[in-house]
């Protein structure tokens, strides 16, 4: 079973639900983290998989948590572009079956929300399996983190302790879940494409590992430190894969299969880090079944923008209407001791761009 129709199995069986409102109930509602579905829909699943289905339920929970925390980022990154990461089965699923940007990025946020959510179970107590990890950080290629280390090592007193964040277990079965484990056929780029843009989502959780302490000492003196690794924040994580997105090389299959090759002699060849597609992306302007486009018809725009979001881009210089409508809100709301939040409800006038 090839690794997308896994990853489309993931999605759609747990329920997607499309307005605001579900999204927010869906977050950590158990009824849509029904592990049992993933499993069942994906029974051909390759070895490892299986062996996770059957014998650790518990990631597989996590797993399926992580893939939430993947789609609500990319659609916060992609919700000004033409192409906003829907999940209408109609386009995901073939979204999912190209080999374009989109189809990376994906991939790539999805297998840094199965790290993510992996690694916070280990460290909050889900997870027999793991548990913090106190082991002295290795430096990686982040100067910040560097920076942070020598500082913390430099001004004196501290110890490695508290809870710190198993990335490593988080990272391990991410590779175990997402990288179905199964001969590379000669000549599969899109399993090669797959693995590598998978990799980079793992990467751009692990070696962005943050130092965070805590000071013990009289009043808020600071003798002695207790620090230990914590993970980026995710949207942190969302902003690095975008850019990688931005950035990403198209590649091409060497003569023999087995390799990637960047397409064009003069690019260099992309990192474990970098985002690659060996597909141009359609321009998501109309509809299209085949592409798995919905159109932009209907979509909000900002008529001030020349960018991003701006509705010349955004409606292909269809044009756009204006209209004025009533938005009621929740506003002023106050704290009320305890604990209860007091809103008012607010009617106001606003005005929406729409493409036509
Ligand atoms: C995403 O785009 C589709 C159509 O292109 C639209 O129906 C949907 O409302 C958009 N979602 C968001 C969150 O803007």
């Amino acid at each position: 079973m090839r690794i997308q129709t896994v990853l489309v199995c993931l999605y759609f069986y747990l329920v997607f639900p499309e307005n605001i409102i579900g999204l927010w109930w869906a977050v950590g509602s158990p009824l849509v983290m029904d592990t049992n579905s993933i499993c069942r829909k994906s029974r051909r699943l390759a070895g490892k998989q299986q062996e996770i289905c059957q014998n650790e339920k518990e990631i597989v929970a996590e797993v399926a948590r992580g893939a939430q925390l993947a789609i609500l980022e990319c659609q916060f990154q992609f919700r000004l572009r033409k192409w906003n990461c829907t999940t209408a089965r109609r386009s995901f699923a073939k979204v999912l079956r190209r080999d374009t940007r989109e189809t990376a990025f994906v991939y790539a946020v999805t297998a840094a929300g199965v790290t993510y959510a992996v690694t916070q179970a280990c460290s909050m107590g889900r997870l027999l399996q793991c548990t913090c990890d106190n082991n002295i950080p290795e430096l990686t290629t982040d100067s910040s983190y560097r920076n942070k280390i020598s500082d913390i090592i430099t001004d004196g007193k501290f110890e490695w302790g508290g809870c710190g964040d198993n990335v490593e277990f988080g990272y391990l079965k991410s590779t175990e879940f997402m990288d179905a484990r199964r001969k590379k056929r000669r000549g599969d780029i899109t399993t090669l494409i797959q693995l590598h843009n998978n990799e980079a989502g793992r990467t751009a959780v692990m070696l962005y590992m943050r130092i965070d302490c805590k000071c013990h000492g009289l009043s808020g003196s600071c003798t002695l430190k207790t620090c230990w690794r914590k993970m980026p924040i995710f949207r942190d994580v969302g902003y690095r894969l975008k850019e990688k997105f931005d950035g990403s090389a198209k590649v091409i299959g060497s003569n023999d299969g087995k390799t990637l090759i960047p397409e064009g002699n003069t690019i260099k060849p992309p990192s474990r880090e970098d985002l690659i597609y060996s597909e141009k992306s359609p321009d998501f302007c109309k509809r299209s079944k085949r592409v798995g486009s919905l159109g932009t018809k209907g979509r909000y725009c900002n008529p001030n923008s020349m960018s991003v979001g701006g509705c010349d881009l955004m409606c292909c210089g269809r044009g756009f209407s204006k209209e004025q409508i009533t938005v009621t809100e929740n506003c002023m709301c106050q704290f009320k001791w305890c604990c209860e939040v007091k809103c008012k409800t607010c009617v106001t006038e606003k005005t929406v761009y729409q493409c036509l």
